[in-house]
């Protein structure tokens, strides 16, 4: 298997108390890990057993025989990212490039965060909001359930989880308490930056560019 089991940057209680212990306790344990340990069940033995988390899930993303194990992948893929997203004592307003390429799309930070905090009001149900970088400019995007914006060649810079199991312990049904804890008093923009310098890095490697998903990928991985 070459996907390394979750794991958190951080101590459960260390974002307390802009999210409790219990909250990610729970989500860490009886969600993300729950969605390993059915992914690993699914490819233990097959050949898809050998492909990297990411690659993995834009293979079986492509075969709708595989969409279970792709959603269970893609929830493993987004509580990474949504665990690196955030930091103790973080929030405030976004600092360097990604702080400049925030106030260039959106006007301002004010705006931006409006413009977060609407978009995930607006997200019916359980889902996924996202910062990411497409066409060379920071987009807000919002996705349903398992969905991830991996799959579709934007790079996501930072996640945060709309599901209920992600805010509920804390804030009961109120998600834009939620949001604006995660704006406040969470977000990791230094993490959000060196994702961005990371990606002009790669960008100028051929070699390091994402591997296309081919005919011969999905004929030869749809057969178990
Ligand atoms: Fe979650």
């Amino acid at each position: 298997m070459n996907i390394e089991p979750p794991a958190m940057p951080y101590d459960f209680a260390d974002l307390e108390p802009a999210m409790s212990r219990d909250t990610l306790v729970f989500h860490f344990l009886r969600h993300q890990r729950v969605c390993f340990d059915r992914m690993l069940a699914m490819v233990r033995g097959s050949e898809l057993e050998a492909l990297p988390l990411d690659e993995l899930i834009r293979v079986t993303e492509c075969i709708p025989a595989q969409h279970t194990l792709y959603r269970y992948a893609a929830e493993v893929w987004n509580h990474n990212l949504f665990w690196r997203s955030m930091r103790p004592r973080g929030g405030g307003a976004a600092h360097g490039a990604v702080g400049e390429h925030i106030r260039t799309r959106f006007g301002s930070y004010e705006r931006f965060t409006r413009e977060f905090k609407e978009t995930a009001s607006a997200q019916f149900g359980s889902g996924w909001l996202w910062l990411v970088w497409r066409d060379d400019a920071l987009e807000i995007l919002a996705t349903s359930n398992a969905a991830t914006p991996l799959v579709r060649g934007d790079t996501a810079i930072l996640a945060l989880d709309l599901w209920e199991h992600a805010y509920y312990l804390d804030h009961q049904n109120r998600r834009a308490a939620y949001v604006s804890a995660f704006l406040e008093e969470l977000v990791d923009w230094d993490f959000a930056n060196r994702t961005l310098a990371n990606l002009a890095v790669s960008s100028d490697a051929p070699a390091a560019r994402v591997r296309t998903v081919t005919e011969t990928d999905r004929g030869r991985l749809s057969v178990r």
